[in-house]
């Protein structure tokens, strides 16, 4: 008797078993700006995070799928994104959290990430002491250190004595110009003026009428990528900054590809280090540039933030498989640790100890080739560690 119903209930619960092991899906919560003032730059995060998925899906094993559940954060706004990560851990479950373009969102989003184990996977904001914040967060895109240091020491050995620092007055902004700032004059470089500007939807007018008086030898400048950068280059063509011999260096933030065609020749001579430009001449990159614009159209070029949001979905993917759906935090974070992958990029790597990207930076100058301005990599630091984590190493 107890044979005959013990068989077929053992049947019954392997093949649950079975079915449950081959069918999971990952929800991974995706935390974006898709409306408001700021939206340019989500759209470009998301278009990386869909083509990959486009090209990809296809490498899930059998029966394990992700869901993307995405939620709109609207612009820098901390309150918003901490409930929003609130409820997409506990109402939706998701096994993992990424995007987030803004500073303040990551900041108010790791001590939830912490406590809740939720693994997070940083695709853009870029403030140094974001991965400090967690040991549940990693980040694939950048810092500010990483693109501004290198740059103040370029700057100091080319022939630059004076510069004036214009920055967006939060988290990037003030490691842009620290970094900078150290670099330079740590080189025997002055500043020749230092000065800090609203977040969103400054008038650059006032500010870089100042700079423009002082008569340095360049402006440094961060403001966010997208349509800040665009607004910030007309600035500094109508005030003549340009014809006055000033020349405009900054992370590569101030020359995102995809608005150098909106900014026009006064971006031509721009001088920027960043980890992304879409000419680079690496497979890689070529390869992702065309299937971008086969995907998005052929006068679109891809910004950092497509890229390094692309290669966000590469580290999510590669932790998916290597568990087949079964996502344990822990885990999650071991396998991140040291994750090395062939980015459009260049070569990246996740800093086994910090948990922070590891790329390299390229010194760039905008020029117009074929009729067309581009960020051409006329210089490669290979593999830079952040640098604001190595000099505040404690020992
Ligand atoms: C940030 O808020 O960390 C941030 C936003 C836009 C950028 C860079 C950094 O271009």
């Amino acid at each position: 008797m107890r044979k005959r119903y013990f068989m077929p209930a053992l049947l019954a619960a392997m093949a649950l078993t079975c079915s449950l092991a081959f069918a999971q899906t990952v929800k991974v919560g995706v935390i974006n700006t898709y409306t408001g003032p700021l939206a340019a730059a989500g759209d470009q995060m998301q278009r990386g995070i869909d083509l990959y998925m486009k090209l990809h899906q296809k490498d899930l094993p059998p029966g394990i799928s992700i869901e993307l559940i995405k939620r709109d954060d609207t612009g820098p706004n901390p309150e918003v994104a901490k409930r929003l990560a609130q409820e997409l851990i506990t109402r939706d479950k998701v096994q993992l959290l990424t995007g987030v373009i803004w500073t303040p969102n990551a900041l108010a989003i790791a001590p939830l990430v912490t406590e809740a184990k939720v693994p997070f996977i940083i695709m853009n904001a870029g403030t140094a002491i974001i991965t400090t914040k967690s040991p549940y967060i990693a980040r694939v895109s950048f810092t500010l250190w990483q693109s501004s240091y290198p740059l103040g020491s370029w700057a100091a050995k080319n022939g630059l004595k004076n510069v004036y620092t214009l920055v967006s007055d939060y988290g990037p902004g003030i490691d842009a110009e620290a970094a900078f700032t150290k670099a330079f004059t740590d080189g025997g470089g002055k500043i020749a003026g230092s000065v800090r500007m609203p977040v969103t939807a400054p008038d650059f007018v006032p500010f870089l009428q100042r700079a423009k008086d002082a008569k340095p030898d360049a402006v440094f400048c961060f403001v966010p990528a997208a349509k800040a950068a665009t607004a910030f280059m007309k600035a500094f063509d109508d005030l003549g900054l340009r014809g006055a011999g000033i020349k405009l260096i900054g992370p590569g933030d101030i020359t995102t590809d995809e608005e150098l065609p909106g900014m026009g020749d006064v971006a031509i001579g721009t001088i920027t280090m960043h980890h992304y430009s879409a000419a680079g001449d690496r497979p890689a990159n070529k390869a992702f540039v065309a299937a971008y614009k086969a995907e998005y159209g052929a006068k679109d070029e891809p910004s950092f933030l497509a890229a390094d949001s692309y290669d966000g979905m590469a580290a999510i993917f590669h932790v998916v498989i290597a568990q087949h759906g079964n996502i344990d935090p822990d885990k999650t974070m071991d396998l991140l640790k040291g994750w090395k992958y062939d980015s459009p990029r260049g070569p990246i790597m996740i800093d086994p100890e910090t948990r922070d990207i590891v790329q390299n930076e390229y010194l760039r100058r905008v020029e117009k080739v074929n009729g067309q301005l581009q960020n051409t990599e006329i210089e490669t630091i290979p593999m830079v560690k952040d640098p604001w984590k190595e000099l505040n190493k404690t020992k």
